[in-house]
């Protein structure tokens, strides 16, 4: 334990579950009545522009109604306290690791409390609702705004950074992943070319379970707390 000093974490919808987010893949298959692949697509934003911004409208208003489990504080903990370097790459769009007090983080997926200009491309902190015609603030255009959410078919935010530091991990863990989408799901493969030890943390076996070293498996807001603890005593005992 002692040789490892840089972390990468990749988490998924299941460190949220516990909060009362709904994951993708759950057994319906279904994901807030739709199929993914229907309403996360820049097609599905030409063809029902206002489904599409509704449904946003609506996640990004249940966020109010959520907070962040034992699961996100311990990442947001590990933090404060890692001296090491640390990198938490989220695919979530939640935005519960900021309210845990998680900094050094990264959506790759984008940011349901974010807007995207479709004419200039500045994004900005929003919170409100994207079918009222709020004006872009930096080019000032009526209703260029989208969610600032990475959709099926689009490119990941921030990859040569992610790259960068899966490149330099002594350890690579996977917190509630399905492991169902690239290139997320084949970070840990990156990691463990690059010589780093693989952990996951999850509720079942994914996709990649057996990329990983180890395999943990039960609910986040008790393997995550528990490996922080670990992690943390390993750095104190040096
Ligand atoms: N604790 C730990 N893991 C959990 C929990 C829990 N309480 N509940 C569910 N899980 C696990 C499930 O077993 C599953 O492996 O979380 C995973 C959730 O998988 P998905 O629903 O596929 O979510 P995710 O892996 O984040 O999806 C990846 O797909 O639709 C796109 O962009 C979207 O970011 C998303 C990406």
């Amino acid at each position: 334990m002692s040789e490892i000093r840089n972390i990468v974490i990749l988490t998924g919808a299941g460190i949220s579950a516990e909060s009362g987010l709904n994951t993708f893949r759950g057994p319906g298959g279904l994901w807030e009545g739709h199929r993914v692949e229907d309403i996360c697509t820049p097609e599905a934003l030409a063809r029902n522009r206002e489904l599409v911004l509704d449904f946003y409208d609506q996640r990004r208003a249940a966020l109010g109604t959520v907070h962040p489990n034992p699961a996100h504080e311990a990442l947001a903990r590990l933090d404060r306290e890692w001296r090491g370097d640390l990198l938490i790459v989220t695919q979530n769009v939640d935005d519960l690791h900021e309210r845990a007090g998680a900094k050094r983080l990264l959506h790759m997926h984008g940011e349901l409390m974010s807007a995207l200009c479709e004419q200039c491309g500045h994004r900005a902190g929003y919170g409100g609702s994207m079918l009222d015609g709020t004006l872009c603030g930096a080019c000032g255009t009526a209703d260029a705004l989208r969610p600032d959410i990475v959709f099926f078919g689009e490119m990941p935010y921030e990859m040569d950074r992610i790259d960068t530091a899966l490149a330099q991990a002594d350890l690579f863990v996977s917190i509630g992943t399905s492991g169902a989408v690239y290139p997320a799901a084949g970070f840990v493969r990156s990691a463990r070319y690059h010589g780093a030890r693989t952990l996951e943390l999850n509720l079942e076996p994914s996709a990649g379970s057996y990329d990983f070293d180890e395999r943990r498996m039960g609910p986040a807001s008790v393997l995550v707390p528990a490996w922080v603890d670990e992690i943390l005593l390993a750095q104190a005992g040096g």
